[in-house]
């Protein structure tokens, strides 16, 4: 790779051993950036057969710890492998609908080629400048779309990967239709970093809809969002994003983003709901809304670019409004829809009980039953608050990671959605593809469980 591509000294290393969040992170003895598949499995061999963990790495975006190397490591510190130069970004196929892609490339240069050729990636998720598709297929990323097109699982059409010992594994060939045994592409996809390294992927693409239209909803409780959420699903071919934020997180983004409110008078729960198409989408989605108890001081629409980004911005901006707060505690789960409005209530009081005088924001999905759980207050290394909101998750018959994954801050707690069967064929997986555990030691898989 050339010295300038292996990074040993400190002040060059430190951006890539801290996350996102400033909650993980820890040393790495050095941070290697390939640029070629060949050069990749050269690394993975070499580390492998020196016995060095090595920890992947794309735009670092992950919200779990999964990218960065561990706090403190009683063995070898790990390389740390960054995809960026894995940046080539091939032309679309147009009788496909296809494109082939780098893994470091990001989702914004994605979306801008498939743009161009009239088409469009169908996931979309506001770190979108930095996020890799490497990245967005090892934690199955969701994002804003999913209701309409699926998490990333649903775009992939092949990959090409390395695993622990160099070995190269490629299914590019575009073929839709191929049953042919086993899939190992869709076997990569959410494996966060601890079967291969995902070096290009071959992605699916969709019609551009241009036409747009974003409407904000003030209501009085998550009920009344699950509902018009279920209402407008079933009427409007378009809808393709519901999203939920709530009085006292909108605050923050407000008072961060210097934004005006967006309504004369606050409402306790606000709904965002994007419908698009070929042709303008507006009317049914007015038809749906107007059946619905939907009050005129609580309702904003906009179907211009400036007005559609000014209504995002209150959802989208949560991120970093409650970033600003603190180092977050994130704790993204699922809910069945049935039960996220009395999850919303359950989840206050726990909060409040595991850590009180701490800032609790929610905000997410609705129409996929995601909500992502922010609590601002407790030390980083804490877990209290952490463990019983995804005790209560579970009880609630919801998965502990709807769409960041598992990574290192979550990796305790994998048996209280896994069962026992099921974490022994995943351990039978990782010892198949990864039979040295050099990759990504510590991330999925705890050393131990803890129990109960
Ligand atoms: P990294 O953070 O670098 O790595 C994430 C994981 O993937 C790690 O386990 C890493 O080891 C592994 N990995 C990375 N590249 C490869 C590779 N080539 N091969 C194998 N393993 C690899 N996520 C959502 O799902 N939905 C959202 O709406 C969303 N919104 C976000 C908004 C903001 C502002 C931020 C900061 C994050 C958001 N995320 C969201 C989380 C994050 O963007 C996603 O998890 C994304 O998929 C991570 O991509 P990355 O390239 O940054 O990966
Ligand atoms: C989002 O939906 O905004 C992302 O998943 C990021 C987050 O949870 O903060
Ligand atoms: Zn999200």
């Amino acid at each position: 790779m050339g010295p300038a591509h292996v990074l040993t000294d400190a002040d060059l290393r430190a951006p890539f051993e801290s996350d996102w969040t400033r909650r993980f992170g820890g040393p790495c003895s050095m941070v290697v950036r390939p640029a070629s598949t060949r050069e990749v499995a050269s690394v993975l061999g070499a580390c492998t057969a020196r016995e060095t963990p090595v920890v992947v790495q794309g735009g670092n975006t992950g919200l779990v710890g999964g990218g960065v190397p561990p706090a403190a490591t009683d063995g070898t510190a790990p390389v740390l492998l960054s995809t960026v130069r894995l940046d080539h970004l091939g032309s679309v196929d147009l009788a496909a609908s296809q494109i082939t892609v780098g893994a470091g490339v990001t989702l914004a240069r994605l979306q801008g080629a498939a743009g161009e050729a009239g088409l469009s990636f169908p996931v979309d998720l506001a770190a979108r400048d930095s996020a890799t598709v490497g990245g967005m297929i090892a934690t199955n990323a969701g994002g804003l779309h999913v209701m309409r097109y699926g998490p990333m699982r649903a775009q992939i059409v092949g990959l090409e990967a390395v695993l622990g010992d160099g070995l190269v594994v490629s299914r590019l060939s575009g073929l839709v239709k191929d049953n042919t045994g086993y899939d190992l592409s869709q076997l990569l996809v959410g494996s966060e970093g601890t079967l291969a390294v995902i070096t290009a992927a071959r992605l699916r693409l969709v019609p551009a809809h241009p036409e747009r239209v974003v409407a904000l909803l003030g209501l009085p409780d998550t009920a009344a969002a699950v509902a018009v959420v279920d209402s407008v699903r079933r009427r409007v071919e378009g809808l393709q994003a519901a999203e939920i934020f709530y009085h006292d997180g909108l605050e923050v983004v407000l008072e961060h983003a210097g934004l005006a409110a967006p309504f004369g008078r606050p409402w306790a729960v606000y709904l965002l709901l994007e419908c698009a198409g070929l042709t303008d989408p507006s009317g049914p989605l007015y038809e749906a809304l107007a059946g619905l108890d939907v009050s005129d001081d609580g309702s904003a629409v906009a179907a211009d670019r400036a007005g559609i980004e000014r209504l995002w911005a209150y959802r989208e901006r949560h991120t970093e409004a409650v970033s600003a707060l603190g180092i977050p505690h994130k704790l993204d789960v699922t809910l069945p829809q049935a039960r996220l409005a009395e999850f919303e209530t359950a989840v206050r009081s726990v909060v409040s009980a595991t850590a009180s005088g701490s800032r609790l924001v929610l905000f997410g999905h609705v129409g996929d039953g995601n909500l992502h759980v922010n609590v601002v207050g407790p030390p980083p290394e804490d877990e209290a608050v952490d463990e019983a909101v995804l005790r209560l998750v579970a009880s609630m018959g919801g998965s502990i990671s709807a769409e960041h994954g598992i990574g290192r801050a979550k990796a305790g707690w994998l048996n209280l959605s896994r069962s026992p069967s099921e974490l022994a064929v995943m351990r039978a997986v990782k010892q198949a593809l990864d039979p040295a555990g050099s990759l990504n030691p510590g991330v999925l898989f705890a050393p131990r469980h803890i129990t109960g």
